[in-house]
């Protein structure tokens, strides 16, 4: 394999990078990113790989969520606050459910590049070059604004600064107890239309929690909540932004992405011929691999080749969105396909990007039964092959948005109008999100339970 180099890329076909006009500008832009300060760094990132590799071993459960695409102008404290707050109480649920820690790790603080299926918009007869996010150009709909402006990628940058300080205030302490996390839970229990639906779980942790404080450890300093491990990854869909924030750790001198813990290979980039492979194959950061029903899974073992010749566990996240129809079909010979070759991967189920579909007035959405339908394929798929399904990757916000159709509050199509937001595709709201995971994590415990059992019959 040849020689790896920040700027390799550039020689091979690149997909969805945009042209930018202004030569000139493009370079100012890149030589500004490449003296600013890197926004992670090298030790954390190797913490997340080694919190990977626990996942990879079945040992911890990933939660990785946020928005489909950050925007200059929904940038608000309360916002982040929002969508760390809905992670820390799936987390919360999901870790008693599963009994393993759960790796946090946000879709925030650089997720603004946009892959698109149509170079073009048109409305009333006027086509323009498409919205790609807000780091390349405006969702605005007139020639300028959507002309790709390198500036943008400096806001981006600022924006990401800001993101990240305020996430690590929040999770370096202080913003919640256990016990704070866990009322909102029982909060929205309560509140939930079909409340009984969750009390089994809500009650396996009010048992938890009685018993450290039996057991005289006091919740409040738990480290699930205070000092919180918390990351951040996007798609490194942009890599003129990602170029000059990679940067080389002194100490082993290798080769790092600094704009987020952990970057992802889009499912529209990922030729391993081409330029998103080869930057993505020289740094050192965990990797996810988006797969669906378009990828080959020679192309997947290619691409675990070449991410990952040293079989590092940590290091690759297939994140996999089939889709509730197609994963039955095609994810099984996959996952025999990876376990033969010995390579390990963590298996995440994407069940966000295989379900969407436009509703007759135009709008993009997607059906809470096909997304629970999807992971729960995705956990009795990995239960037959003797497989660990060790996490989810999610559309979600914290606010009160109506993009989703379902859940328990039953949103209809009709209800998609009044608080429809997304700048990309619709996201789950804080509600549906916890009803997620509260019906994830009950078929967690029914799984344990079943576990517990067959082990109580084996001893007899
Ligand atoms: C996304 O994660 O927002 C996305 C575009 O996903 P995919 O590449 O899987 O379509
Ligand atoms: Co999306």
């Amino acid at each position: 394999m040849e020689q790896w180099k920040p700027d390799g890329w550039r020689a091979k076909k690149a997909r969805q990078i945009p042209d930018y006009p202004d030569a000139a500008a493009l370079k100012r832009a890149g030589e500004a990113l490449a003296s600013y300060p890197p926004l992670v760094f090298s030790g954390e990132i190797r913490r997340l790989r080694e919190q990977l590799a626990e996942v990879a071993a079945g040992r911890a459960f990933l939660l990785q969520g946020g928005d489909c695409a950050e925007s200059f102008a929904e940038f608000s404290a309360g916002n982040i606050r929002g969508t760390f707050r809905v992670l820390l109480q799936m987390a919360v649920v999901l870790t008693s459910a599963a009994a393993c820690p759960v790796v946090k790790v946000g879709r925030l603080a650089g997720q603004f590049a946009k892959p698109r299926s149509s170079e073009f918009e048109h409305q009333g007869g006027v086509k323009l070059p498409c919205y790609r996010g807000d780091i390349i150009n405006s969702i605005k709909f007139d020639a300028a604004s959507r002309t790709p402006d390198p500036e943008r990628m400096l806001r981006a940058y600022f924006q990401a600064s800001a993101t990240l300080n305020h996430l690590r205030a929040l999770s370096s302490g202080g913003f919640a107890s256990l016990q704070d996390v866990h009322g909102w839970n029982r909060d929205f229990v309560s509140k939930s239309p079909a409340p009984e639906r969750h009390l089994d779980v809500a009650d396996w942790i009010d048992d938890g929690i009685a018993f450290m404080e039996a057991c005289g450890i006091d919740p409040a300093g738990m480290a699930e909540i205070q000092g919180v491990d918390f990351y951040t990854s996007h798609e490194a869909l942009l890599l003129p932004y990602e170029e000059p924030l990679t940067r080389r750790d002194p100490g082993s001198g290798d080769w790092y992405g600094c704009s987020a813990h952990m970057l992802w290979l889009g499912y529209r980039t990922g030729d391993p011929d081409q330029a998103h492979a080869e930057y993505l194959r020289g740094i050192a950061n965990p990797i996810g691999i988006k797969i669906g029903p378009e990828t080959a899974p020679e192309k997947t073992l290619a691409l675990i080749n070449m991410l990952n010749p040293e079989n590092q566990p940590g290091k690759l996240t297939l994140v996999c969105r089939y889709g509730a129809e197609n994963v039955g079909n095609m994810l099984p010979g996959l996952v025999r396909k990876v376990a033969r070759a010995g390579a390990s991967v963590v298996w995440s189920c994407d069940p966000m990007h295989g379900n969407t579909i436009r509703t007759a007035a135009g709008l993009k959405t997607r059906p809470f039964d096909k997304i629970l339908a999807e992971v729960r394929r995705f956990f009795d798929i990995h239960h037959a092959e003797g497989t660990y399904a060790g996490g989810i990757h999610l559309e979600l916000t914290g606010l009160d948005v109506t993009e989703c159709t379902g859940g328990a509050i039953a949103l209809s199509e009709e209800n998609l109008k009044s608080r429809y937001h997304t700048y990309c595709d619709p996201r789950l709201n804080a509600d549906q999100a916890l009803e997620l995971a509260f019906l994830i994590a009950e078929g967690l415990v029914a799984e344990r339970a079943g576990l517990e059992e067959n082990r109580t019959a084996s001893v007899k």
